[in-house]
């Protein structure tokens, strides 16, 4: 069967594009291999590891689980668009600063969920991050360093 494409227009990172694309591709695929934008990781495909979690006007969501036709008309934020064109965001600063990372493949679904609960809630306890952080597997941290990381962005410095 033919494999019918579509123009969408997606605004991602402030900026907005027309790419064409075929109705069954993910976002996350169309982010990667359509815009260039390899930040977005892609480990299950099937909604369990978080890597590919962007945001959809500022809330973190699954791009291997949405279409990209189904972000036309909302704005995505990957990555590179919570990193400044020069050096590293704070979060990212907090997350060398910590260790929080080793292969770093989970950290860009990482830094955007824990940006969007900062965002949210500037002092969150360490159960609240942690429970922000289920749907994010990191294979390699152990997740403490990360934990650690978040709670030192809190206005205390960390301390409870
Ligand atoms: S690649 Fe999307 S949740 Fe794992
Ligand atoms: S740093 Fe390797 S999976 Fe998290």
């Amino acid at each position: 069967m033919a494999d019918e494409r579509s123009v969408v227009e997606l605004t991602v990172n402030g900026r907005p594009y027309r790419v064409e694309v075929s109705p069954r591709w993910s976002l996350a695929d169309v982010l990667r291999h359509r815009l260039g934008l390899t930040g977005t990781h892609v480990g299950c495909e099937q909604g369990v590891c978080g890597a590919c979690t962007v945001w959809l006007d500022g809330e973190p969501v699954r791009s291997c689980l949405l279409f990209a036709v189904q972000a036309a008309g909302h704005e995505i934020t990957t990555v590179e668009g919570i990193t400044p064109a020069e050096g590293l965001s704070p979060l990212q600063e907090a997350f060398h600063r910590h260790h929080a990372l080793q292969c770093g493949y989970c950290t860009p679904g990482m830094l955007l969920t824990a940006e969007a609960l900062l965002r949210r809630n500037p002092a969150p306890d360490e159960a609240t991050v942690r429970e922000a952080l289920t749907g994010n597997l990191c294979r390699c941290t152990g997740y403490q360093f990360i934990v650690d990381a978040v709670l030192s962005m809190r206005p205390s410095g960390g301390e409870d």
